[in-house]
């Protein structure tokens, strides 16, 4: 498949499925992202979207199709043909080159938010303690929060938790990162700071696969909008594209829901960009 003139995407995915007993979940997803690209995963609830972000990082076991990351398959091992489990170590460090972001922030109550951050690089990787507190600073200046590190979660906005959990999971120096609906749990004035921490670390290169259901984010972000439902990817392309002329009907009545939601949401912190208006 490789030649020399094709570039590798970073996240190939080819014909992916799953299930969770009888319930077929992913029926045969194919995506590549290329790089430094931004692809935001619209569709319903229920349509498999949180799945896919999980078995992209091994978090579920795939049951056909093969996920290959930065040129690792992900969890198993081709030994001429057959595809065999990696034993867990193995998982760990695939798992380890992938940032999640998840709906919830997950961080750990008793810790700051520096120690939070600085956590996993000293007890995953080994990082020297004062170097590790020293990235976990600046990387929590670099979402805006060099004035909380001392601060517990408690003690901190749920935006502002939800950008800790951002700078934690960029303190692994992934090569990816993937957000499930990480702003759906916020209240509406506390969605634009997250948004526009994502915004930063889309336009620094990262490679990003977002789950969202803000729109005018998938429009003015992504390179590229995934439009999926009932375990299919059902249209994809560019993000104005697809959201001003979705080809299908099941991507027009979802935008259309969505867009009607989000007109109806309560106006946004005066300061913060009108994220939700086109
Ligand atoms: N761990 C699980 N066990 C059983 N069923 C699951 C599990 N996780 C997800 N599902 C089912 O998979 C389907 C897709 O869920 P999900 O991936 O969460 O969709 P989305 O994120 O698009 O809302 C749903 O029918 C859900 O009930
Ligand atoms: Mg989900």
């Amino acid at each position: 498949m490789t030649t020399g003139t094709h570039v590798q995407p970073l996240v190939h995915a080819v014909n992916v499925t799953k299930r969770f007993g009888d319930n077929k979940v992913l029926k045969g997803i194919d995506l590549d992202v290329r790089e430094g690209e931004v692809v935001c995963l619209l569709g319903p609830s229920g349509s498999g979207k949180t799945t896919f972000l999980r078995c992209i990082n091994q978090l579920e076991s795939i049951n056909g199709g093969r996920i290959w990351v930065d040129g690792d398959l992900m969890g198993y091992e081709d030994r001429g043909g057959t595809l065999h489990h990696l034993p867990d170590r193995k998982i760990a460090d695939q798992r380890r080159e992938i940032g999640m972001v998840f709906q919830r922030f997950n961080l750990f109550p008793h810790m700051t938010a520096l120690e939070n951050v600085a956590e996993a690089p000293v007890h995953v990787k080994g990082v020297g303690k004062k170097q590790a507190r020293d990235e976990a600073r600046t990387l929590l200046e670099r979402v805006g929060l060099g004035d909380r590190c001392d601060h517990y979660p408690a003690q901190l906005s749920g935006g502002q938790q939800q950008r800790v959990a951002i700078a934690r999971a960029l303190a692994m120096h992934p090569k990816l990162m993937l957000f499930d609906e990480p702003t759906s749990a916020l209240d509406p004035e506390l969605v634009g700071e997250v948004l526009d921490v994502m915004r930063e670390l889309a336009q620094g290169g990262m490679t990003m696969i977002v789950v969202t259901h803000e729109i005018a984010f998938a429009r003015d972000v992504a390179d590229r909008v995934v439009f999926m439902d009932a375990g299919v990817v059902v249209e994809q392309g560019e993000p104005r594209e697809i959201i001003a002329r979705p080809q299908h009907e099941r991507t027009r009545t979802f935008l259309r829901r969505i867009l009607a939601e989000q007109d109806e949401s309560p106006t946004r912190e005066p300061d913060a960009p009108n994220l939700t208006k086109g």
